[in-house]
């Protein structure tokens, strides 16, 4: 078990301020480990790298593909050449979309799914728009909350082109049968991207187990910097792929009229690269493998099965996503009958110092299937304990008793 007091002394932010902190779907706290990684590379070393000849330049180099190497492992890709590293997930998304319009011969549907949030719609949707290659259609969400495999099955046919779904709802918390959809997706030779920005902070991924053909993450919500987004691609993908940018360190030859381009990933990261993030997220892959992802997983489990447990009790409150003791992702969305998702959060911040997300969370197309125009929701991490999802209950009931007129308790 972890134990979450030990845990909160490595979170500055939890030391520096009186914080509930329930907002980790968006983004983590940082771990002293990684504010000393990025202190260290600052003060250290500060060079750029694949650039310089001089002895600094080769050690951030080495420092900079060390870190790769650690994110190719965590994840199990073969080779750290299928490693791009970007701006964050969004980034990730937009380089597959864009690359693919290039590259692809083949024409048709792009799937994507009624839960996935803006970054995994608009790069379809802007190039759909655009263009007649691809036609962007959605699988819809059932009303328990799942991803309606009839219905994704209906729609997939030989002519779709790719099917891209998030591992974990940031909104419904469902977790996705990401072999089954995978294997359909094969089986009519779609490729399959992988948002795995929910999934990957508290969840193992091994890429032979699941076969997906891209992935994509971002650093900073599993306690790594701001900045740094990660694009796995089969790495014979990537070489016939174009990159959708250009710019230094991605060729190996420039006339005024040709490019002849690099090989993967140095094709796809043109200009600086974030040097001192991936130096950094190293450092965040260590205290998590420290932590054991089994485990981190099993305390999410806990506190969030806690807060469905006792929000469920409430006769005031919709949830949205699977029912309680079914398997869910680390967050839990909501409302509060009568209260505003906006007026219970700044609510709960300005009482109680708990920080909860509401809006619509970067996904309105699924707020508009489940018929309402916001939520509120709270997200778990290995910093969090039993103790904050009480105290977050006791303010959810404080604030339904004064704003929420008589249905309060
Ligand atoms: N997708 C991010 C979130 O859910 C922005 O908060």
């Amino acid at each position: 078990m972890l134990n979450v007091e030990d845990v909160k002394r490595d979170f500055p932010v939890l030391k520096n301020r009186d914080l509930i902190y329930l907002d980790n779907a968006a983004t983590t706290l940082t771990p002293e480990p990684v504010i000393q990684s990025l202190q260290e590379y600052y003060k250290k070393l500060g060079a750029s790298v694949h650039r310089g000849i001089y002895q600094l330049a080769n050690e951030t180099t080495e420092e900079f593909e060390r870190a790769r190497n650690s994110i190719a492992d965590y994840i199990g890709a073969n080779s750290p050449r299928e490693i791009v590293l970007t701006k964050n997930c969004t980034e990730g998304i937009n380089v597959i979309a864009y690359s693919l319009e290039r590259w692809q011969e083949k024409s048709g549907k792009v799937l994507v799914t009624e839960m996935d949030h803006h970054s995994n719609i608009l790069p379809w949707r802007f190039i759909a728009n655009g263009s007649k290659k691809f036609q962007l259609e959605y699988v819809e969400v059932t009303k328990e909350g799942r991803l309606d495999i009839e219905d994704y099955k209906r729609k997939l046919s030989p002519e779709t082109v790719a099917v891209a779904f998030p591992g974990i709802s940031n909104v419904l918390g469902t977790v996705n049968p990401i072999k089954e959809v995978t294997n359909l997706a094969h089986e009519n030779d779609a490729l399959v991207i992988l948002d795995g920005a929910q999934w990957l902070p508290h969840r193992a991924f091994d890429l032979s187990e699941y076969g997906v053909d891209f992935l994509t993450f971002s650093a900073h919500k599993m306690l790594g910097p701001t900045g740094l987004g990660v694009l796995y691609g089969r790495e014979e993908l990537l070489r016939m792929m174009p990159p959708p940018f250009g710019g230094g360190e991605m060729v190996l030859n420039v006339t005024r009229q040709k490019v002849k381009l690099t090989d993967p990933p140095q094709k796809f990261e043109p200009g600086t690269p974030p040097i001192a993030q991936t130096i950094a997220f190293k450092a965040a892959l260590d205290y998590l493998e420290k932590l054991e992802v089994s485990q981190i997983k099993d305390h999410v489990d806990n506190l969030t099965q806690r807060a469905v447990n006792k929000l469920s009790k409430i006769p005031y409150i919709d949830i949205y996503g699977p029912k309680e003791g079914e398997p869910r992702g680390g967050l839990v969305s909501f409302n509060l009958e009568g209260v505003h998702s906006h007026d219970l959060a700044t609510a709960l911040d300005s009482l109680d110092n708990i920080a909860i997300r509401a809006g619509l969370h970067c996904a309105q197309p699924l707020h508009e299937v489940l018929e309402i125009n916001s939520s509120a929701r709270v997200s778990f991490y290995v910093y969090n304990s039993n103790e904050d999802v009480d105290r977050f209950i006791a303010g959810v009931k404080e604030v339904k008793t004064i704003l929420g007129g008589e249905n309060g308790e």
